[in-house]
């Protein structure tokens, strides 16, 4: 039995907030639905939901630009003169020796579906390499399972998921043994949720039992992280760096002892890698510095004359663009969960599927709703120090956002094999080429056998002759 105090304690309280909707259908419940109703009530902030329902639900806030707006500074990606040389060569170094130390651990954020590709289930299990059709999971786990086998260390990784596709995507590591890694070395985690509200601020329900909620974002790693217990387990294994990647990036270069040495010969807390914006108004994040702070404006905030703004020499003010990988310090992680941190609100306006005030379920086709969500690099002007390193995309960033057109599958399985090719030549092989220039075969290097350009020069006797039209896969 639901004790009838709560029940009463929970309607006040409910009515008090305007949200007492949530409990219209409590008399057709049986007993197991109505605790479990009031335990997903209970679990709500309503004092926070009040406030993100006048300023985020019933109005949109659009990110406000400081005065002091600037563009942020990065390292290049190679260095630009003898002294830089030597910090690049000193960092190379650390970062190898933290490696070795097991002091680095992987974070990729796979939360979300594969919807967009038209793929149904978690995007990590989308099949994307060109030769070999290898998911972006088990591509992730062979680069883990040789920056192990080449440091001779320990490379724990943590996948956050959301209780959307977390069952499915354990399912999938353990149908895929791991991919051939240790499995107390991977460590699947849930995300955090947030309500679901409809346009004047009701919280929605998904059935007469359940609150409609989405996952918090990837801003919800960080509270994740403390919550699920990951932080124990790094501290445990004595981690002190996280790389943080998202799942829709074949080219991720996991490991980079050049950015995890000048993260920590820097002393920073959360660093990022940028490459050059193709163009004002690439879909990425623009690294700016407001008050100082190095911070990501989204594309979609960025107003259009700022976006469009040159240099002198025609390059664009804000060029540095965000391919979402970062390096985050334990410690700052841990830092932010004991003050008690909080990272600002992003509105959504989506199409969400619930039950009306009747209880029939309603299937939108027209967005009805808002969903709320953080994202991680909010949490960037938190840092005491942050660096930035430029990186060059052809080598490191293939998103796979759509299922064709640009960022799509296609243009990533070509950038995987431009990629091979240009390692290939560059130690000396010739590829074939079509009149117009473009590649006339199809190459997979697969992890194990190179992990960087420089990994392929011992290995040049086992690179067969490439010819036109031929697939060739190297391990
Ligand atoms: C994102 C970034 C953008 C960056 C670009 C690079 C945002 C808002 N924008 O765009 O600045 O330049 O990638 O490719 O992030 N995820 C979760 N849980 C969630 C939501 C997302 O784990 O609740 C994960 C997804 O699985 C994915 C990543 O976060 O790995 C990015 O999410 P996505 O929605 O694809 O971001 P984009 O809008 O493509």
């Amino acid at each position: 039995m639901v004790a009838k105090k709560t029940f009463e304690n929970i309607k006040s309280l409910l009515k008090k907030h305007y949200q007492d909707p949530l409990l219209a259908f409590w008399a057709e419940l049986n007993t197991a639905q109505k605790q479990n109703l009031l335990a997903q009530i209970e679990e709500l902030d309503f004092a926070k939901i009040d406030y993100w329902v006048a300023n985020f639900v019933k109005k949109s806030i659009s990110a406000k630009i400081a005065g002091d707006f600037a563009p942020a500074r990065s390292y290049s990606p190679h260095p630009a003169n003898a002294e830089q040389k030597r910090k690049y060569d000193k960092a190379i170094e650390l970062g190898k020796e933290l490696i070795r130390q097991s002091k680095v651990a992987g974070l990729v954020v796979a939360g979300g579906q594969g919807t967009r590709l038209g793929f149904d289930g978690p995007k990590g299990n989308f099949s994307i390499s060109p030769v070999k059709n290898k998911t972006l999971f088990q591509i992730f786990a062979e680069t883990i399972a040789a920056v192990s086998r080449k440091y001779q260390a320990v490379c724990p990784w943590y996948i956050m998921t959301s209780p959307l596709n977390y069952a499915e995507t354990l399912e999938i590591f353990r149908s895929n043994s791991y991919y051939g890694l240790n499995e107390k070395d991977v460590f699947i985690f849930e995300q955090g949720t947030l309500p679901n509200f409809s346009f004047d601020g009701k919280i929605l329900l998904a059935d007469k039992a359940h609150i409609a909620c989405s996952p918090d974002g990837h801003g919800g790693t960080l509270k994740a992280l403390y919550q699920s217990g990951v932080l124990e387990d790094m501290k445990k294994r004595g981690v002190e760096f996280i790389s943080y990647w998202q799942v829709d990036n074949p080219l991720v270069n996991i490991f980079d002892p050049l950015f995890i040495g000048l993260h920590a010969l820097d002393g920073a807390e959360m660093s990022s890698k940028a490459l050059i914006k193709s163009g004002p108004y690439e879909k990425v994040g623009n690294f700016c510095l407001v008050d100082g702070k190095i911070t990501v404006i989204e594309y979609s905030d960025l107003p259009d004359e700022l976006a469009e703004k040159r240099n002198p020499d025609d390059s664009l003010v804000f060029r540095l663009g965000s391919i979402a990988i970062h390096i985050i310090n334990r410690s700052f992680v841990e830092r932010l969960n004991a003050e008690g941190f909080s990272l600002p609100l992003h509105r959504a306006v989506k199409k969400i599927p619930h039950i009306n005030q009747q209880g029939k379920p309603v299937e939108p086709t027209e967005p009805n709703g808002i969903k709320l969500e953080t994202f991680i690099f909010d949490a960037l002007p938190f840092a005491s120090n942050s660096i930035i390193l430029e990186t060059i995309r052809e080598l490191e960033f293939a998103p796979t956002k759509n299922a064709t057109g640009i960022d799509s599958v296609e243009t990533a399985r070509q950038m995987m094999v431009a990629r091979a090719a240009n390692w290939l030549e560059s130690a000396g092989v010739t590829v074939p080429k079509k009149p117009d220039g473009s590649i006339d075969c199809l190459i997979e290097i697969a992890p194990s056998f190179a992990l960087e350009k420089e990994d392929l020069k011992s290995k040049l006797t086992r690179v067969p002759q490439i010819k036109p039209k031929a697939k060739l896969y190297l391990a």
